[in-house]
Formats: C-alpha cells, structure tokens, sequence
C-alpha cells in the first residue's frame, strides 16, 4: 500500500498540513483529511462539477487534480468564499438557484470566479461559462438568474 506522506497546503488563506497519498485527489484530502465538506463528490471524474474549488483563483475540479499538483498553488474552497460571495448566496436563495442543493458549492464557486465578467455576458455566454457544472435539479434558468441578480448587485455596490 502507497505510504501517505505529510503534505504543505495553502487553503482558504492558511497553510495546513495534512497527510495525503502519492495521487490522492485533491478533493479526498479536502472532506477526507481537512474536513472541509463544501466541495461535493459525485461523478468523480472530472465532469459534473460539484467538486470545483479555486486553484491560484480558477476553477478546477478536485476530484481529477492529484494533491502534488495543488502544492504550490492558493487553493480556495467553497468555505473559503462564503464571506466574500455573500450576495451570490442570497441571491441563489431568492432566485430559487437550487433544489437538492447537492451541486450549489461547485456552482457558487464558479460563478464567483466569474462574477466580475458576468454582468458583461450574455445569457448564452454565461450559460457556456457555466457548464463545466451540472445541476440535475433546477434547469438552470435559475442559476443563471442568481448570478446575474450577484453581479448586478456588485456592480452598485
Ligand atoms: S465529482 Fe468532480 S467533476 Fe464530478
Ligand atoms: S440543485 Fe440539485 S443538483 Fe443542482
């Protein structure tokens, strides 16, 4: 069995330590070692999104990115950005943005990595910049409604 080994992270603004194996994925040491629950397991291969964290400020998807390639990069989770995306929760609360909520995290994390850009897009470009996250629940109408309601509401602040 490949030994774990103690491992330097930078995430959410503080470096940790944590033990990880030889290719773990990164987000198996985020819920597993951290106990940081945000970021969602659920195809585990790359192409659902639910498990999209912010590597150096873009977003990846955690469940294919072995640890070794996140050690020397800011990795920021969905924890991490609750403060500074207040306005996105709000608005997915009010605009009906989820359901389950399953993939809500991954959806919040990216769309604030995009925030600044939004209100520039069209709903057809934002839809594109968003489909790296799939929702089973909402249609994503809703989705998309939020994040313009959150960058409408950054740029008057
Ligand atoms: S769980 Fe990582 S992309 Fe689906
Ligand atoms: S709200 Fe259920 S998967 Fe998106």
């Amino acid at each position: 069995m490949t030994r774990s080994r103690r491992t330097e992270l930078d995430v959410n603004g503080t470096v940790v330590e944590v033990d990880a194996r030889p290719g773990e994925p990164l987000l198996s040491v985020l819920r597993g070692g951290l106990g940081l629950r945000g970021a969602k397991e659920a195809c585990g291969r790359g192409e659902c999104g639910a498990c999209t964290v912010l590597l150096d400020g873009v977003p990846v998807m955690s469940c294919v990115l072995m640890v070794e390639e996140a050690e020397h990069g800011r990795i920021t989770t969905a924890e991490g950005l609750a403060e500074e995306h207040r306005e996105l929760r709000r608005a997915f609360a009010e605009k009906g943005g989820f359901q389950c909520g399953f993939c809500t995290p991954g959806q919040i994390v990216r769309a604030g990595a995009l925030l600044d850009e939004a209100a520039g897009l069209g709903d057809e470009e934002l839809r594109a910049a968003m489909s790296g996250n799939i929702c089973r629940c909402t249609g994503y109408t809703q989705i998309i409604d939020a994040i313009r309601q959150a960058a409408a509401h950054r740029e008057t602040a």
